[in-house]
């Protein structure tokens, strides 16, 4: 056996554009503003906002709403969104409509909404991919939130996963965040097989869903594909379906399973320290109790393994008028200090609740460059202790 190696992660593991991540971030609020207009506009003329000079409780305006079970903190969310976004102010106890809803008058039909977003996507080709969702579920949200249609009917319409994926893949954010976890579960892999260079490595992927990480990640271990295993796990069948036809032919190293990061591995095929990388990007937030998950991750590494964990870590308007539609989105119930009006945790959340996990030497990484306020996006890497006790 050799000595272990003592390379230390390189910080940063990768660069950015600044320019194209400058530019990307301009366009990224323009898309995003359109979508508060575009609500403003729908639920005026779906009569929930108060009328002009005519201020009303939130109370009032959310029962105008009509939300169905399960909406309650997506309606508190989408009111203060429109506060902040200066559309409603408040007036004493109640809010009243601004100046501004009248922007959002000429977005009522179908026809104005496609015209405007055909123009947003050339003036903004840096976010364009992100502007069919926000159409999709803006013109639709009230319909959804009413229970008169299904939210996945308005994510993935038809069963295709054609309007999210557009939003995980071809854009400087996620690129970069992709290509850093890439890096850290390729440098842990070099780093294991040349320790044990007999051996096969061990990744698995929770939640890999459409598999915007995925590619990256594979394409950054291929070097060792012959001594190496992937997991690509998530809870929905249909991503799984997804994962084969995009990453199964021609890669016998790779296969597909069903796993559910809620529930204890040993109860779902997967033994208990038999990984050597868990990687979960954009995932464990969605989960209804966050200790548990990353319980669930501790257990499934075996001791000095890592955890590569990629989430948001401050809320975006964007995510509360598109994923806030999936009822997952406002499932959680339990006590981590989730971001307000949001699933999310921030980073402290986040290194505390690793640190809960038996995670030892938690490194964050974030966009060079860039104030701790203003980054959205973090990539974790945390590594499992021996003792991860039971995982239950
Ligand atoms: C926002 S998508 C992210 C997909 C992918 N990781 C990426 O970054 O491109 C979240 C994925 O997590 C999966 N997911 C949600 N809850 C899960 C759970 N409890 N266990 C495993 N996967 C889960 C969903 O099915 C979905 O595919």
């Amino acid at each position: 056996m050799t000595a272990p190696d003592v390379e230390a992660a390189p910080q940063p593991l990768v660069d950015v554009d600044q320019d194209r991540y400058a530019r990307f971030r301009t366009s990224f609020e323009a898309v995003t503003d359109f979508g508060r207009l575009l609500l403003a506009g729908r639920l005026a003329a779906a009569g929930v906002l108060p009328a002009v000079g005519t201020p009303a409780g939130r109370d009032e305006i959310l029962a105008r709403l009509a939300m169905v079970g399960g909406y309650q903190r997506l309606g508190e969310a989408l009111l203060d969104l429109l506060e902040r976004a200066d559309l409603l102010r408040r007036d004493g106890d109640r809010l009243a409509v601004t100046r501004r809803v009248a922007e959002a008058a000429g977005l009522a039909g179908d026809d104005a909404v496609e015209a405007a977003a055909s123009a947003l996507r050339r003036a903004h080709p840096e976010a364009a991919g992100y502007v069919p969702l926000l159409v999709a579920c803006q013109t639709q949200l009230v319909e959804v939130v009413r229970g008169d249609r299904p939210a996945n009917e308005v994510l993935f319409p038809g069963g295709s996963a054609e309007l999210v994926s557009a939003i995980y893949r071809d854009n400087v954010q996620l690129d970069f965040y992709n290509r850093l976890c890439a890096a850290a579960a390729q440098q842990h892999v070099r780093q294991f097989l040349r320790r044990y260079p007999r051996s096969f490595a061990q990744v698995m992927e929770v939640g890999a869903g459409t598999g915007g990480t995925t590619g990256p990640v594979l394409d950054a271990l291929t070097e060792r594909a012959e001594r190496l295993r992937y997991f690509y796990t998530d809870v929905g069948p249909g991503f799984l379906r997804l994962g084969r036809q995009r990453f199964g032919a021609d890669r016998s190293h790779v296969d597909f399973a069903r796993y559910n990061v809620e529930g204890a591995p040993e109860d779902q095929g997967f033994e208990p320290g038999s990984m050597d990388v868990v990687l979960a990007s954009n995932v464990l937030h969605a989960t209804l109790r966050i200790s548990a998950a990353l319980r669930h991750c501790h257990s499934l590494l075996k001791p000095g393994g890592i955890l590569v964990v990629n989430e948001m870590t401050s809320r975006l308007d964007y995510n509360t008028l598109t994923f806030g539609l999936a009822e997952g989105w406002w499932r959680h119930a339990d006590d981590e200090p989730r971001v307000p009006a949001s699933p999310l945790l921030d980073v402290a959340g986040w290194r505390a609740a690793l640190d809960r996990a038996g995670f030892v030497d938690v490194r964050a990484h974030a966009v060079p460059g860039l104030d701790d306020g203003e980054q959205v996006q973090t990539m974790f890497v945390a590594t499992a202790t021996g003792a991860s006790g039971s995982s239950r």
